[in-house]
């Protein structure tokens, strides 16, 4: 077999064969087939597109490129979350122990963040104590045990993905769906869990800027699921305003456990719930989506939900008393408002933009070595559809610098107040 075959082939719209991509995959994370061979069959793909059958072959060729994880120690249906990324999304933080409330077992591998704010790590060392640094052994019994654990990446899993993700990225390859589509899936896969449930995130915040692009990968992607045996469902969700109020590690952290509490901002609420019933319903909880929401609302009412989020920070060495406490969070030095300088009703808080704002805080990393500052973030105090009088405050900055005349600018650059703006919906679309 020859690449510069396989390259005209797809070129001239040829399906390629399973031996055929996985010829290629294997090549090019052994270095035996060039760069340059590589980025000419991603463009050939960007144009030409690939089958159903292409994409799942792709997503496999990727998953056996490297190290797998083996969940099957672990009792029960695995069912792992998986977000395109957003900003201030914390519906992990609250997902994770309302779902293993419900007995399903939740074994989080997590990393840490780049950008906005922090990842699930990041936020969960806000915690005292809180540590991942446990051994794979440890992790299955606190799983079997207590049905939750998250422990930080470890193995060489999907390298093809690292190699390719880097080259379309120099070559203008990034924004082809059957190439997304099988990066985010032969990940999550590889992490072992036997269903998954998407949030792919749309509008200025996230990756997929339209509705309609978010929906043709969500479709791909789920498709991808379940052509490899994983059960695969999706939300498309807004992002093009933060979720919920807060922004930053710490205050993050405060918002899941309001959340967990039934006092949570209704939008954070109501995506943990679309998320959330496809989770317990993919796992045999629940005969429904609808059955599965309700059992989701009752330990959100019982307090089960908070009872095993406290369980399970004690588990990983932190103090749990922050979920009665939670003023013992790291707090920043300072609080400075930003006052609306006229009245209206919000229209627009652009949410990469406001991301950036918080990054420059401290609570995100502008590069994969920058330190972060837990403590620090942003709070919103009006959400697009609220109606703002002049002087009244449209943010709370939570910084450990006095000076944020740069962070304010950013803020007003990014918030839009008009004479009428509805609240846009959440929840765009399910895909089943
Ligand atoms: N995120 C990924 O992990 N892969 C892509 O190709 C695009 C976004
Ligand atoms: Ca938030």
């Amino acid at each position: 077999m020859r690449m510069v075959d396989l390259i005209a082939k797809k070129r001239d719209g040829g399906e390629l064969t399973t031996e055929e991509i996985n010829f290629i995959i294997e090549g090019y994370t052994k270095d035996e087939i060039p760069d340059y061979q590589a980025s000419a069959l991603a463009m050939a793909i960007y144009f030409r597109d690939m089958t159903e059958r292409e994409r799942a072959d792709l997503t496999m060729a990727i998953v056996n490129s490297g190290d797998t994880i083996d969940l099957s120690a672990i009792e029960g249906v695995k069912v792992d979350k998986h977000s395109t990324g957003g900003v201030g999304d914390t519906t992990t933080l609250v997902l994770a122990p309302l779902v293993a409330a419900l007995d399903i077992p939740v074994a989080k591998m997590s990393g840490r963040g780049l950008g906005h704010t922090g990842g699930t790590i990041d936020k969960l060392e806000a915690i005292a104590g809180f540590h991942v640094e446990i051994g794979k052994e440890e992790f299955v019994e606190l799983v079997n045990r207590h049905k939750i654990a998250v422990i930080g990446q470890s193995g060489n899993l999907t390298p093809a993905d690292k190699k390719l993700y880097a080259l379309r990225d120099v070559t203008a390859t990034v924004n082809s769906i059957p190439l997304i589509a099988s990066s985010i899936m032969s990940k999550k896969i590889a992490a072992g869990s036997d269903a998954i449930v998407l949030d792919v995130k749309t509008g200025a915040g996230a990756f997929m800027k339209t509705a309609e692009d978010a929906k043709e990968l969500a479709h791909a992607m789920v498709r991808i699921g379940n052509n490899v045996g994983r059960k695969t469902m999706a939300v498309i969700s807004d992002m093009s305003q933060p979720l919920g109020y807060a922004i930053g590690n710490a205050l993050e952290v405060k918002e899941a456990i309001d959340t967990l509490k039934g006092n949570g901002p209704k939008d954070l609420e109501e995506l943990c719930l679309a998320l959330g019933r496809q989770m317990v319903f993919l796992a045999n909880k629940a005969a429904s989506l609808e059955e599965a929401e309700e059992k989701l609302r009752e330990v959100i009412r019982s307090g089960k939900a908070l009872e095993k989020f406290k369980e399970f920070i004690t588990n990983q060495g932190g103090d749990p008393s922050v979920v009665d406490h939670p003023e013992k969070l790291p707090q920043a030095a300072y609080q400075i408002e930003v006052p609306a300088k006229t009245g209206g009703v919000v229209a627009e808080i652009v949410a990469d933009e406001i991301g950036t704002a918080a990054m420059w805080l401290g609570a995100g990393r502008a590069t994969k070595e920058s330190g972060i500052d837990l403590a620090v973030g942003l709070m919103l105090n009006k959400k697009v559809g609220d109606p703002v009088k002049a002087g009244e405050s449209l943010v709370t900055i939570h910084a450990n610098r006095e000076d944020v005349k740069d962070v304010v600018e950013n803020i007003y650059a990014s918030i839009r107040i008009a004479d009428h703006a509805e609240a846009p919906v959440l929840v765009h679309d399910i895909v089943t």
